[in-house]
C-alpha cells in the first residue's frame, strides 16, 4: 500500500502530461472556422413574370396550366404564334379573356419573353 501511495501522484502526473499533449494544437493552425454559408437568395422574378403574376395568373394559373375554364397556355401551338399575334391577343383579348391594352410595350415584350421560357 505504501508503495502504491507513493507512485500514484507520479502516474497521475504522467497521465496529465499525456492528455495535455493530446490537447495541444496540432500545428499548422490552418483549421480556420468557416463562416456558415449564406442562405441562397430567393430567385428574383423577371419583369415578365411580375406582369404575368399580376395580369394573367389568376386565370391561366401560376404555371400557365389553365384552371379548367381558362385554357393552359404552356403549349407549343400557342408559343409558336409570332410575337405580333401574341401582342395583338394580349392587347385586344379573346372571347372571355379581357384586353390588356394598358400594358406598356415593354411590359408586353417582357411578358412574352417570360411566356416563351415556360413552354
Ligand atoms: C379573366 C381571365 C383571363 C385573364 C386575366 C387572361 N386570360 Fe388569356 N385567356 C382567357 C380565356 C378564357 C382564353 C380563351 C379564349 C378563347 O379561345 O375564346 C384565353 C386565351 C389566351 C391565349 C390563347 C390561347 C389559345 O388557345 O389560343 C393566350 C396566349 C393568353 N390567353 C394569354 C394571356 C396572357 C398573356 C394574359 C395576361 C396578360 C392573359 N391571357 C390573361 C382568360 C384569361
Amino acid at each position: 500500500l505504501t508503495r502504491l501511495t507513493r507512485i500514484a501522484p507520479l502516474v497521475a502526473a504522467i497521465a496529465l502530461g499525456v492528455s495535455l499533449t493530446a490537447c495541444a494544437p496540432s500545428g499548422g493552425g490552418d483549421v480556420v472556422p468557416q463562416a456558415a454559408p449564406a442562405a441562397p437568395a430567393a430567385p428574383s422574378k423577371s419583369p415578365g413574370e411580375i406582369v404575368f403574376d399580376r395580369s394573367c395568373a389568376r386565370c391561366h394559373g401560376q404555371r400557365l396550366e389553365g384552371d379548367g375554364k381558362t385554357p393552359a397556355i404552356d403549349r407549343g401551338d400557342v408559343m409558336s404564334l409570332g410575337d405580333q399575334r401574341l401582342r395583338l391577343l394580349i392587347a385586344t383579348g379573346k372571347g372571355k379573356m379581357p384586353a390588356f391594352g394598358k400594358l406598356t410595350d415593354q411590359q408586353v415584350t417582357d411578358l412574352i419573353a417570360y411566356l416563351r421560357t415556360m413552354v
